[in-house]
């Protein structure tokens, strides 16, 4: 069993995104069973909350459900986790701020470390962005998330 932890800075937009597409990847595989999948933010703006209309609507139109409810990162997660994955690198730094040891900073992987297109780039935030925007998120989470799996499932996890 692998865990995994998506995260972003209001866990409304990007992060349940990415883990809604997780889930139903893993699960149209046959996977679902291997893993463990959750999502949160670093800020607490939202905490208790659905994720944010247009990202709902948006998953819908390609064919995800999303089924979150708002929580903020907790130093216990690196605990709990193997692999913790920020959207962007202002994330990854919050999450870097709050490791306690060498081995919690080493489950930190920016989410487009597994894009095959574009390596290391920020997940744009598209809280402030329209349709396209959010439709732009969707694609790269799509491609990224994708790899993630084959990675983990390549390496026997
Ligand atoms: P997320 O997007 O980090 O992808 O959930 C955001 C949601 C809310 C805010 C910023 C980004 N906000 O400033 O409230």
């Amino acid at each position: 069993m692998t865990r995994i932890l998506f995260v972003c800075l209001g866990n409304i937009c990007r992060s349940p995104l990415a883990e809604a597409i997780f889930k139903t990847k893993i699960s149209k595989k046959g996977l679902a069973s291997n893993f463990d999948a959750d999502s949160c933010g670093t800020a607490d703006y939202h905490i208790g909350i659905p994720p944010d209309a247009r990202t709902l609507k948006n998953a819908l139109k390609n064919n995800v459900e999303i089924h979150h409810i708002g929580r903020q990162f907790q130093k216990d997660d690196f605990g709990k986790y193997d692999l913790i994955i920020p959207m962007d690198s202002s994330n990854r730094n919050n999450l870097l701020r709050m490791a306690q040891s060498e081995a919690d900073a080493n489950k930190i992987k920016l989410m487009r470390s597994f894009d095959p297109l574009h390596k290391n780039a920020d997940v744009p935030d598209p809280y402030y962005g329209n349709e396209r925007d959010f439709q732009e998120v969707f694609e790269i989470l799509d491609r990224s998330v994708e790899n993630l799996i084959q990675t983990l499932t390549k390496v026997g996890a």
